[in-house]
C-alpha cells in the first residue's frame, strides 16, 4: 500500500492534468454498479459521453481506510466527471473517506442508503439504514463539514413495510438539514429478508410519482431518479419533472444508447461518436492497461453490448468475452474489422 502522501500527491497532479475539464451535472449519470462499472467501463463509457456523469462501484468504507486504497480508487484522468459511493456508516470513518476522495480528485462522493444484501446489512449500511435517518445524518453531516465537493445520499423508496410516502419524506428531510442537496432515488422499494439483491432490482414495483411528490414537496433539494430506465426518450420524458436521472443496466448492457446524451440531454455541440470510432478510442487505453498487465478480458468485456443489434454481434460478444481470455489487443482490431469494416463506420 502507498502511503497516504503519495496518494494525494499524484491525485493532486491527476487533479491539475484534468479538474473543471467538464462540470459536474447530474442530468444524466450511469449508475454505481458493482463487478461493472470498474475503472475501465467508466473509460469506455467517457469515449461514449463527454458530460454523463460516472459513479464507481460501491467501495466500503472500511476496504478505503484499511485496504489497498491507491488500488481501490484510481482512476484515469479523462473518467471526470466521477463520483465515489462509498458504504458505511461510521461518521468518523467516512468523513476521512470524504477526504480522501476529495484529495484524489472525485467529483463528488455519494453514500449507499440502498443495497440490500444480507452482507451489506450485517455491516449495518446500505438499505437498512433507511431506518435511521439520525445515523445517516449523522454521517453525512460528518462527511459534509469534512470537504468541499458535493455529497449526495442514493436510496430506495422504503424498506419493509417502512414503505409510506411519510417515511420517505422523513428520511429526506432529515438528512438534508446537515447539507445533503443531491438525492438518488431508486424508485422501488427493498425487501430486507426474502429477496436477493437481484429479486430486488425487479420485484417491488416501480414508483416514480413518489419520487416526483418528493421534487415537489422539497424544492431545495435536487432529486435524481433511478431504476427502469432504457433510453435517452425515456429519460427526456422523465427530465420534465425531476432534476436528473439515473440509469443502470441498461447503460452497461447498451451502452451506445448515450451517444446522444451529450446532444439531447447537456445540450452540448457534439455530434455522437460512431460505435467504431468508441472502440478505436478505447483502444490505446487498453493497449496501455494490456502491457502493464491487466488481463484483455478485463478490459474487453464491458464492449460485449456495444454492437447489439448488429449483423455479426453474437460473434463480436464471444470474442469480447471468451476470445480475449487468449489474445492480445490485435483480436480487438480484427473484430472489429470484421462487425465494422472502415468504409461502413457510420452509428
Ligand atoms: C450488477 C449490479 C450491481 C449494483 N451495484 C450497486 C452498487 O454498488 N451501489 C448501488 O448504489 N447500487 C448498485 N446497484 C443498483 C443500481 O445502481 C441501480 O440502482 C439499479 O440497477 C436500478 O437501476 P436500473 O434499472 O437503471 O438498472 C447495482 C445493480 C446491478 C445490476
Amino acid at each position: 500500500m502507498l502511503p497516504r502522501t503519495n496518494i494525494v500527491q499524484q491525485a493532486t497532479d491527476e487533479r491539475a492534468k484534468n479538474q473543471a475539464a467538464v462540470p459536474l451535472c447530474r442530468r444524466l449519470s450511469v449508475a454505481p454498479m458493482m463487478s461493472y462499472t470498474d475503472r475501465h467501463a467508466r473509460y469506455l463509457l467517457r469515449q461514449i459521453s463527454r458530460r454523463v456523469l460516472l459513479y464507481t462501484e460501491m467501495i466500503t468504507a472500511n476496504a478505503i481506510l484499511r485496504g489497498d486504497t491507491k488500488r481501490l480508487l484510481d482512476y484515469h484522468a479523462e473518467e471526470h466527471p466521477i463520483a465515489l459511493q462509498v458504504g458505511g456508516s461510521v461518521p468518523h470513518d467516512l468523513a476521512a473517506c470524504a477526504r480522501i476522495a476529495e484529495d484524489m480528485g472525485y467529483d463528488e462522493i455519494n453514500l449507499n442508503v440502498g443495497c440490500p444484501s444480507r452482507d451489506v446489512q450485517q455491516g449495518r449500511f446500505g438499505a437498512c439504514l433507511m431506518a435511521e435517518p439520525n445515523l445517516v445524518a449523522a454521517c453525512v453531516g460528518a462527511m459534509v463539514t469534512s470537504v468541499n465537493i458535493p455529497v449526495t445520499v442514493k436510496t430506495r423508496t422504503g424498506i419493509d413495510d417502512q414503505d409510506a410516502y411519510e417515511q420517505l419524506h422523513h428520511f429526506v428531510t432529515t438528512v438534508a438539514t446537515v447539507g445533503c442537496r443531491s438525492f438518488v432515488i431508486h424508485a422501488r422499494k427493498a425487501w430486507l429478508t426474502g429477496l436477493s439483491p437481484k429479486q430486488n432490482r425487479d420485484i417491488p414495483p416501480l414508483d416514480y410519482e413518489k419520487v416526483f411528490r418528493l421534487k415537489m414537496d422539497v424544492p431545495c433539494c435536487e432529486f435524481i431518479l433511478n431504476g427502469g430506465v432504457e433510453s435517452l426518450d425515456a429519460a427526456t420524458a422523465h427530465l420534465a419533472r425531476i432534476d436528473g436521472v439515473m440509469i443502470g443496466r441498461a447503460a452497461y448492457h447498451t451502452p451506445y444508447l448515450l451517444a446522444d446524451a451529450d446532444s439531447r440531454i447537456f445540450a452540448v455541440a457534439r455530434p455522437a461518436p460512431s460505435r467504431r470510432a468508441v472502440v478505436e478510442a478505447y483502444l490505446p487505453y487498453v493497449a496501455a492497461e494490456y502491457s502493464r498487465g491487466t488481463p484483455l478480458v478485463r478490459m474487453t468485456r464491458h464492449l460485449t453490448g456495444l454492437f447489439n443489434g448488429w449483423p455479426g454481434a453474437r460473434s463480436w460478444r464471444r470474442a469480447m468475452s471468451d476470445g480475449a481470455r487468449c489474445a492480445g489487443p490485435s483480436m480487438v482490431v480484427q473484430a472489429l474489422n470484421e462487425i465494422c469494416p472502415v468504409h461502413a463506420a457510420t452509428g
